[in-house]
């Protein structure tokens, strides 16, 4: 039954092997970029897959080929109990690594278990390095306990990115400073273009701050930056500066320029199958396996819905039956 090596190709050819799998909807900071002031509609917890369902999918998932897992949100550290399914996870055959984003509030104390466990990497997103800014841009006054965050992952020494959305007239002066971590640190801090997921729509006519916009401003403070090879699968273009420890990266993910090459899954937090970032959700997988304990009718789904996926976000986009451009706030879609 369980056949590890097991490989996913979607009906492009793009194999398949990384799953992003969002454990709540809730969060316990207001981002700017991506929540209104006054929050979501948060899914009642009966609507969230259980840990027993989710680590029956990962299983099957991990049988169809996906060997790399990431945890999102929302904020995962919110989910009750969050550590007991980690530790379910890292237990399942096949899967290879395992990976958290997180906004750093809550997850210092969990940090000598995620090391001990063998967490591949933690995301930590942070748009500032200033304690106002910060106040500001999530719309809570958290700063310190990421901070800590930020060094107990230094300490522990557990690889991380840094995920800086920028954001004009928000957090423009914090570019370099940000930036300037990777002198010191074996870090990559990679900077983002904003994309309009935020539950209310688009905050500007267009984005100001895109890819090469960010990518003049740091030259113009390190007139060395150079582009340097990305990963493979990368959503990053990765850039150097001499002498630094670490690594900058720049997304486009507004532009959508990586979709070539995009090797995702998504389960949103309420069990939608997700094929695209911007698609609307193309397989009710909790209905499914809560109607069924045929693991094999699951895998029959989940591989009908991952050969008609789209060739890329704007094709997902123009597929949407409401016809109503992506808008949703991240916090539901797990990023
Ligand atoms: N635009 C770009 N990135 C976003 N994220 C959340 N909302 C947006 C958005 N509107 C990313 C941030 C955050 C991660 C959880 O998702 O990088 O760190
Ligand atoms: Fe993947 Fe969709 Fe993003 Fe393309 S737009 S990289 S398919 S998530």
């Amino acid at each position: 039954m369980q056949d590890h090596g097991a490989r996913l190709f979607d009906n492009h050819g793009r194999e398949l092997n990384y799953l992003r799998l969002a454990v709540t909807d809730r969060c316990n900071l207001r981002c700017f970029y991506c929540m209104p002031e006054e929050g979501i509609k948060y899914l009642p917890k009966k609507e969230l897959l259980t840990f027993e369902e989710i680590e029956r999918l990962v299983r099957i998932l991990a049988d169809l080929g996906v060997s790399k897992v990431r945890l999102t949100g929302g904020e995962p550290f919110v989910r009750t109990d969050l550590m007991v399914l980690v530790r379910q996870l890292v237990e399942i055959p096949g899967i290879r690594d395992i990976h958290i984003t997180t906004n750093g509030v809550l997850t210092a104390p969990h940090i000598p278990e995620l090391k001990a466990l063998g967490i591949a990497s933690v995301n930590l997103s942070l748009d500032t390095l200033d304690r106002e800014r910060f106040r500001i841009i999530t719309r809570r006054d958290s700063f310190d306990r990421v901070m800590k965050c930020f060094d107990s992952l230094l300490e522990h020494e557990i690889p991380f990115k840094i995920n800086t959305v920028v954001m004009q007239d928000r957090n423009i002066e914090d570019i370099i400073p940000l930036a300037s971590l990777t002198r010191d640190h074996p870090i990559d801090v990679r900077f983002i273009e904003e994309m309009p997921f935020n539950g209310e729509g688009t905050h500007y006519p267009e984005l100001t701050w895109t890819h090469a916009k960010i990518l003049d401003h740091l030259r113009s403070h390190f007139p060395d930056i150079t582009r340097i090879p990305d990963p493979p699968f990368a959503t990053a273009n990765h850039y150097h500066i001499p002498g630094h420890k670490g690594r900058i990266g720049i997304i486009a993910a507004f532009s959508r320029t990586f979709c070539g090459t995009c090797n995702r899954i998504r389960v949103t937090a309420q069990g939608m199958l997700r094929t695209c970032l911007y698609d609307e959700g193309t397989l009710n997988l909790k209905t499914l396996l809560r109607s069924t304990t045929d693991d094999g009718m699951v895998k029959n789904a989940l591989l009908k819905a991952l050969k008609s996926r789209a060739v890329d976000g704007f094709e997902a986009e123009a597929r949407r039956r409401s016809q109503q451009p992506a808008t949703e706030s991240m916090s539901t879609i797990g990023g």
